[in-house]
Parts: structure tokens; C-alpha cells; sequence
């Protein structure tokens, strides 16, 4: 009997292991739901009508209750960044917004002519608020102080808005969801150069299919409807990754001083050049 118990206990210990590797390391409500029982009595939506691959390769987002705006008619409204901050509150049809905290709307200089866009909010970023206030916004800042950048002069957003639960990487799905929004806060700032930090990134903003590692480094021509001209945009490694990869950190500083080259090419001033930590 002690046994049998000591067994169940120790396969409870693993089954709550396995649930937070999973991410479901959160309580978001006093009682469990059973998300199948809910689905097997939901009615089913209709199947929807093939349609041609899009030219970013993100999956479809979820479909919309009746009424609800559509994310593009919701971002494409905002005239400014604050009505796009209030867009997002509003809007319904990213599923990370359900389990995150907060919105992490953005961080830095509205007005800065660079604009960084990362993956999604971590931990603290949830708690707090603003993008890229971890130990990954550390990491960016040690990469930006190394051209003599901070945070007064960049912009930083990420590619969703919501931490996506156990700090996951975003799916297609959440990434398309919250693209309008991204595309529409580029359009409204409208910097001279872009940064991508890591694959989500890319993915989202980029029609590219190479891996992050292949497409660091290189330059390419980001356009959307609302911008009076293409953007050069520079895809570079995520902080968090070189935290996980120290030995990739030399990339990254190439990539830097790429930048900073590309930024002095732009007329942009940039101060002296640090050497990398
Ligand atoms: N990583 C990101 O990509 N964004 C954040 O805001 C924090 C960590």
C-alpha cells in the first residue's frame, strides 16, 4: 500500500514536471477546464475555403466571433501609437492575451530613426509591462551600448504582444494574429532602419524561409502598404540566444557594426564604438 502511494505520488511529481516543460506553469482560474469536453459541445465553424498561400508563410488566424473587428480594421484605424496601444486592448483574436498579464506594447524613443522588433515578452516582461526588460534586455542593451545605442535612441517592439505561457516560442497563429498590429506600429513610426531579432521575427515580417543563422547579417528591403518607402531592415540573432550561445556573440557584433555602418550611411549619428562585453 505504502508502495502503491509512494508510485502515485512520484507520478503525480512527473505528470506536474511535464505540465510546466509543456508551459502550463500558471494558475489562470480557481477550477480546471476540460478544453475537450468544450470543444466536443462547441458548434463546429464551416470548413473554410482553400485560398492561395500567403506571401508570409504564417498560419491563418483564429476565426473571428460575430462583431468582432478584425485585427487589420483594428490596427489599420490607428492614427497614432497610443490608439494602437488601445487597438490591441480592444482586440480579441490573439489567444496569448487570455493567459498573459499584461500588454507589452513597446519600450524606448517613439522618435528614434531605429527600430528593433524581437520574439515575445518573457516573464518579467509580462509583470511589467514593457518589451526586453529581462535578462534578454540586458543582453540588448550590452549589444546596443557596444555602437554607442540605447534605449533613447531605439525603438523596441516584439512580433506579439502577449508572453505566450512557459515562455514558448509563438505559433504561427499567434504571430499572425498580432501582425497587423506590428505591420501598422512599424508604419507608424516609420524608422529608417529595422532590426529583427531572432526567427519569429523574420518569419513574421519577412517572406523568408532560411534559418536565422543563414539570414543573420543580411540586409533586406522591408515593405508594407502604409509605408511611403521600403525600410532596410537587418535580421541579427535574439539576446537570448546568445545567452544560450556564447560563442555566437561574435556574429552579433558583426551584425552591430553593420548596423552602426549602415546607420552612418543613413546620416544618422551614432557615438564612438565600445568594445564588446
Ligand atoms: N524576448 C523578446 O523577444 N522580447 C521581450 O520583450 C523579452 C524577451
Amino acid at each position: 500500500m505504502a508502495e502503491q502511494s509512494n508510485r502515485s505520488a512520484a507520478d503525480l511529481l512527473a505528470l506536474l514536471r511535464w505540465q510546466v516543460e509543456a508551459g502550463a506553469d500558471e494558475a489562470i482560474a480557481e477550477h480546471p477546464i476540460d478544453r475537450y469536453a468544450a470543444t466536443a459541445l462547441a458548434p463546429q465553424a464551416p470548413p473554410r475555403k482553400a485560398a492561395p498561400a500567403p506571401a508570409r508563410a504564417l498560419a491563418p488566424p483564429a476565426p473571428r466571433a460575430p462583431g468582432e473587428a478584425s485585427g487589420r480594421s483594428l490596427a489599420g484605424a490607428a492614427r497614432t501609437l497610443g490608439e494602437l496601444a488601445e487597438a490591441l486592448a480592444l482586440f480579441e483574436g490573439c489567444p496569448l492575451k487570455q493567459t498573459a498579464t499584461k500588454l507589452v506594447f513597446a519600450d524606448g524613443n517613439p522618435d528614434a530613426r531605429i527600430m528593433l522588433v524581437g520574439e515575445a515578452p518573457g516573464a518579467d516582461e509580462d509583470r511589467i509591462g514593457r518589451p526586453f526588460v529581462g535578462v534578454s534586455g540586458q543582453m540588448l542593451d550590452r549589444m546596443l551600448a557596444c555602437i554607442g545605442l540605447d534605449r533613447t535612441r531605439v525603438y523596441i517592439a516584439n512580433a506579439v504582444y502577449w508572453r505566450p505561457p512557459g515562455n514558448r516560442t509563438p505559433t504561427g497563429e499567434e504571430i499572425a494574429a498580432c501582425l497587423p498590429f506590428v505591420e501598422r506600429h512599424i508604419e507608424l513610426v516609420s524608422p529608417e532602419i529595422l532590426v529583427l531579432l531572432g526567427a519569429p521575427a523574420v518569419k513574421s515580417l519577412l517572406a523568408r524561409k532560411e534559418g536565422i543563422t543563414t539570414l543573420r547579417g543580411q540586409w533586406f528591403q522591408y515593405e508594407s502598404a502604409g509605408l511611403a518607402r521600403p525600410i532596410p531592415t537587418l535580421a541579427t540573432l535574439h539576446p537570448a540566444y546568445l545567452l544560450r550561445q556564447p560563442a555566437q556573440k561574435r556574429y552579433a557584433w558583426r551584425d552591430m557594426l553593420a548596423l552602426q555602418e549602415k546607420a552612418e550611411s543613413l546620416g544618422l549619428s551614432i557615438p564612438s564604438v565600445k568594445q564588446p562585453r
